[in-house]
């Protein structure tokens, strides 16, 4: 355990499943290497296929090459965020009240995406390629960048997951000298959050978890007392 991990005051397994959250707002305080490397060995222990772990993360720091890499990234996410904000009708309806959620939303993704360059680590989870592309190739990635964010909670930090890849691929190939059979799957940016964690809303558990038939719950799933609900997806107009 890390210096910076501060012992005896990590977050309790559960309690850090319920409060992870997806933290986009960071103080500008660097994160540690100690830190970093608890972070990066808790998600290189996640499972994966036949436990061939093709998952890598480059992690990207202060040096020139990681700022190159946030430019590029940064440019990116400008993009896809200013398509999203309009597509997804962010600035209307209740939008149009600056004390939303949906108003909140937009700020937030603003701020964050206009600030990308200065977020204090940006990971790039990867997947070397050992067979043709198969549909299930994520799901030997994705449990361990949530373990990735799991930890950071754990420790203290924060982050998201974005596909904003997509955006530089290019471009980051290039950069980072990422071999051919490697494709681009994540992109995480990890920092100590400005505000708090949790709790996180979703749904109200009967909405999601069948028992006998498909849409019917079973009497055992009621959310527990204190649980937070939001609907689905990206806001409506209304
Ligand atoms: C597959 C996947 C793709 C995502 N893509 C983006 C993204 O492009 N931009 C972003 O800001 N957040 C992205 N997220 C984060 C989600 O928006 C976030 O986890 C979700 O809204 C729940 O937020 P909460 O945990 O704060 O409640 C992504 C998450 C996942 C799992």
């Amino acid at each position: 355990m890390s210096e910076g991990a501060s012992p005896g005051q990590e977050v309790p397994l559960y309690e850090g499943l319920l409060t992870t959250r997806a933290i986009r707002r960071y103080t500008d305080e660097p994160v540690p290497d100690e830190v970093l490397r608890d972070i990066l060995f808790a998600a290189t222990r996640a499972p994966s296929g036949s436990n061939r772990q093709p998952f890598r993360f480059i992690v990207l720091t202060d040096g020139p090459v990681a700022r190159e890499a946030k430019r590029l990234l940064g440019e990116g996410a400008r993009g896809f965020w200013a398509a999203k904000r309009k597509a997804d009708g962010y600035d209307e309806g209740s939008g149009a009240d600056v004390d939303s959620p949906k108003a909140r939303m937009a700020r937030t993704m603003q701020h964050y995406v206009d600030t990308y360059e200065s977020v204090p680590v940006l990971i790039l989870a990867c997947f070397v390629h050992y067979r043709h592309t198969n549909y299930t190739d994520g799901a030997s990635v994705y449990p361990a960048c949530q373990n990735l964010l799991l930890a950071a909670r754990a420790l203290g930090y924060g982050g998201v997951m974005t596909g904003w890849q997509f955006a530089a691929d290019a471009e980051l190939r290039a950069l980072l000298h990422i071999p051919e059979e490697v494709d681009l799957m994540a992109t995480i940016t990890i920092g100590r959050p400005q505000g708090r964690h949790g709790p996180v809303r979703r749904r109200p558990l009967p909405e999601l978890v069948y028992g006998e038939q498909w849409g019917q719950a079973p009497a055992w799933a009621v959310d527990p007392p204190g649980a937070e609900h939001t609907a689905a997806g990206p806001p409506t107009a209304s």
